[in-house]
């Protein structure tokens, strides 16, 4: 035999030596679902392991991740009833308790990267991303408030902007908004290959968030199609996006792969809560091995192309 590639694997050193990819806690964001009040730490029945925090657990989970060397977090704010309307005014309104919390964390914490969503699901008496009028999601007249909301993010002291809602034209029009108010360095992680996934159901359950009536079909992605991608991240790139992202994770790593070698802007993946719900299920199961399958989880999203993941996770690799 001329070519034996096992010789490459005889050994730990060896197979460390020509190993191609690395995962580190550098690469993880850890999303923190924030709730009002004091000393509340609910679990997301459909995400075990998942909490809705208060503010005074927040600070103490940001410090135990902190000294994990786990820096990096997307919050979302789990707004009560009362607070949503169909124009999402409460996500810019001063008195929001999700921003006054961004703030805080901030000033504990200077170090840590805080992300924020960008859209109006949480805040909509809807329940979807954009504006809604006789049953149609409406896109230009959805830009000023997702404008109002990021101004306002990036005045809490939020560092990267993720806009999840998918209307057209909102990373531009974000962008300018930004920069008009002289926040030029806020950075912007477009979800540009957003896709109308079946795997969001306990993101939706820990927030309330599921659309009242319809589906997101008319803005996220179909699952079926993978060119369309390079529309959204073409148009993403021109519009000024610091980072792309593809989600969810695990069945989109072909798009994450085409992303990765057509663009030049970092990539972030978001694996996403029902993809998490999945594996944990089966090692609650006894039918996996967390320890085992969850590393090689995220190692096959670094692998497609993700330089960036967001995945529930983050803390649990962090301590291994
Ligand atoms: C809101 C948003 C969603 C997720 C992140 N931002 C849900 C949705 O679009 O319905 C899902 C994340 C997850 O499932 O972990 N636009």
């Amino acid at each position: 035999m001329q070519r034996r590639p096992r010789r490459n694997r005889s050994s730990a050193t060896i197979r460390n030596m020509v190993q191609e990819t690395h995962l580190t806690v550098d690469h993880l964001v850890q999303p923190i679902f924030l709730v009002e009040g004091h000393q509340v730490r609910e679990e997301i029945s459909s995400l075990p392991g998942t909490f809705r925090l208060s503010l005074d657990e927040v600070l103490k989970e940001i410090e135990a991740c902190l000294q994990l060397g786990l820096n990096k977090f997307i919050m979302f704010p789990a707004v009560p009833e009362a607070n949503k309307d169909k124009t999402a005014t409460y996500s810019y309104h001063p008195d929001n308790f999700y921003l006054k919390a961004a703030q805080e964390i901030k000033a504990r914490f200077p170090e840590c990267c805080l992300i924020s969503d960008v859209a109006m699901d949480p805040y909509s008496s809807d329940g979807h991303d954009g504006l809604v009028s006789d049953g149609r999601i409406l896109n230009d007249p959805t830009l000023p408030i997702l404008a109002k909301m990021a101004v306002a993010q990036a005045e809490a002291g939020f560092d990267i902007l993720g806009p999840s809602d998918m209307m057209d034209g909102r990373v531009g029009y974000i962008r300018e908004a930004l920069d008009e108010a002289g926040y030029t360095d806020t950075s912007i992680m477009s979800y540009t290959a957003k896709y109308a996934s079946a795997f969001y159901g306990p993101f939706r359950d820990a927030l309330d968030s599921a659309p009242k009536a319809g589906d997101k079909k008319t803005y996220q992605m179909n699952p079926a199609n993978q060119r369309e991608a390079l529309i959204e991240a073409e148009l993403d790139t021109q519009e000024g996006a610091d980072f792309l992202m593809v989600k969810p994770a695990l069945n989109y790593l072909d798009v994450i792969s085409l992303l990765k070698n057509n663009f030049d802007l970092p990539i972030a993946a978001y694996h996403v809560s029902g993809e998490c719900a999945m594996l944990l299920a089966a090692c609650r199961n006894g039918w996996l091995n967390y320890e085992q399958a969850m590393p090689e989880t995220l190692l096959s999203i670094h692998r497609a192309g993700a330089d960036v993941i967001i995945t529930y996770f983050a803390k649990d690799f962090a301590k291994m």
